[in-house]
């Protein structure tokens, strides 16, 4: 059975670009309730243990200077099945795929520059959860 958390950041692009009020309302009109929320800048050592999955990967150096140039918003969204509606609500990882009306189609820039992150697993959802809040800021 999928669980009904899920994990977003607003990345350092959206935000710079003042679209961090527009992508929370699109979250909300899409039945996803906020449980989390936070306004903060990754430090290199942040972005490298996030990310850590894709750290032999080609992009990471890139990825990591990109997630640290600049203020990030962090959240914990609830709703049913919510790993898999939020990534249908964000859309393809390179927004050139993503579908009209997707978060990425409407705000991302590129394939690193892309607007927002969502969980891909439940178990993802909880560490990635985990690692920006503490059980008391959930309350
Ligand atoms: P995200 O969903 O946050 O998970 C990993 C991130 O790595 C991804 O979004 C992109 O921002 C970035 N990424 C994935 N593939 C590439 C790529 N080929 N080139 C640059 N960045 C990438």
């Amino acid at each position: 059975m999928s669980g009904n958390t899920t994990f977003t950041m607003i990345k350092p692009d959206a935000f710079a670009a003042g679209n961090t009020g527009s992508i929370l309302q699109k979250i909300l009109d899409n039945g996803f309730k906020i449980k989390a929320l936070k306004l903060t800048h990754l430090r290199k050592e942040n972005a490298e243990a996030f990310y850590a999955v894709h750290s032999e990967r080609p992009f990471f150096n890139g990825l990591v200077s990109f997630m640290t140039s600049g203020p990030i918003v962090a959240a914990i969204l609830e709703k049913e099945n919510a790993v898999e509606d939020f990534r249908k609500l964000i859309g393809s990882t390179n927004p050139a795929d993503a579908a009209d009306g997707t978060i990425r189609k409407l705000f991302a820039t590129s394939i690193e520059r892309n607007a927002v992150h969502g969980s891909d697993s439940d178990e993802n959802a909880q560490i990635e959860g985990n690692f920006f809040f503490t059980h008391f800021d959930r309350h």
